[in-house]
């Protein structure tokens, strides 16, 4: 037997004609959206899509409205053999690859823009970020209209924001939230993690380390700053470059809080390392 192969698909008509076909057959639609360099927390995205759905579909899109103009859009990683071979091991059902030209056609004015949740934390760091993604990911839903939608933990602001957008504009596709996959020494894994050099690859593990640490601390409900100084020296020390931002946040509203209390909190740090901008969170309280 060959390797498994999946069908792929690069214009909206097609997609449609596919989607439509299983939907009269009453089948449930899974939707997995990515911008490729596949590892296995998309995997797990897939793997749980399947678990739920009938038939999934999965875009590799690398989307340039979310980049800044000093971003990595250029240089951001595409291995689509890779990712097909991948993704057909996966048992996903099609993978979706629209250029940016079906994407963006010219004259494209429309934008979607999630207040207050984008704000802070990411959205202060990158602006014009997400509405990148809000505005990819509307129009991704609508060509695949499909019953679930599925985001990783990994990108936390993300997966509210996306899920924001989905109540406010009546998008009837559920968004389900898959836990952080990670190495075994505990990184996140990233798409982005093919960077670092071996050195900075051991030193990217202050992330997860000083996450924890700093969660540990606060399990006593005290005053969150001088921890959260605590933890930003702590990555400095540990060789990061620079911290964008350790917050202890509201893990629904992503509010700042002073500390852990009887609500559900989230401890979201990004950070740099050379020109690597990590990002990790982790559940707290
Ligand atoms: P990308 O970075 O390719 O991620 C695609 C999906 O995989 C996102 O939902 C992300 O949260 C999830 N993911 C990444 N790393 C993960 C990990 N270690 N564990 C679990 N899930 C993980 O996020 C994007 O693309 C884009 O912004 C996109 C939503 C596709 C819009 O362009």
């Amino acid at each position: 037997m060959g390797n498994p192969v999946i069908p792929t698909i690069r214009d909206i008509e097609g997609l449609r004609t596919q989607v439509r076909a299983w939907r009269s057959q009453g089948l449930r639609i899974g939707f997995v959206p990515t911008m490729g360099a596949l590892h296995d927390g998309h995997i797990t995205l897939v793997r749980t899509a399947k678990q739920r759905c009938d038939r999934v579909v999965v875009s590799i899109f690398v989307n340039p409205t979310q980049f800044g103009p000093n971003e990595d859009f250029d240089a951001y990683p595409r291995t689509e053999e890779a990712d097909l071979e991948k993704l057909a091991s996966a048992h996903a059902d099609l993978a979706y690859l629209p250029t940016v030209a079906i994407m963006y056609p010219p004259g494209a004015s429309t934008m979607v823009n999630v207040t207050g949740l984008t704000e802070g934390l990411c959205g202060a760091a990158r602006p014009g970020h997400f509405q990148g993604v809000t505005t990819v990911v509307t129009k991704l839903l609508l060509q695949v209209l499909p019953d679930a939608a599925f985001f990783g933990e990994k990108d936390y602001q993300q997966l509210k924001t996306i899920a924001r957008m989905a109540r406010d504009l009546d998008i009837p596709t559920e968004i389900v939230g898959v836990p952080t996959v990670r190495e075994a020494d505990g990184l996140a894994l990233s798409s982005r993690n093919v960077y670092l050099t071996p050195s900075q690859r051991q030193q990217a593990l202050a992330t997860p380390r000083t996450l924890n640490a700093v969660a540990a601390r606060l399990a006593d409900g005290s005053d969150a700053g001088p921890h959260l100084a605590w933890g930003q020296a702590e990555l400095l020390r540990g060789g990061f470059d620079s911290v964008d931002y350790l917050e202890l946040c509201d893990a629904e509203d992503l509010t700042p809080l002073a500390h852990i209390g009887g609500r559900p909190a989230r401890l979201i740090v990004a950070a740099r390392i050379g020109k690597t901008r990590l990002l990790d969170n982790i559940a707290v309280g």
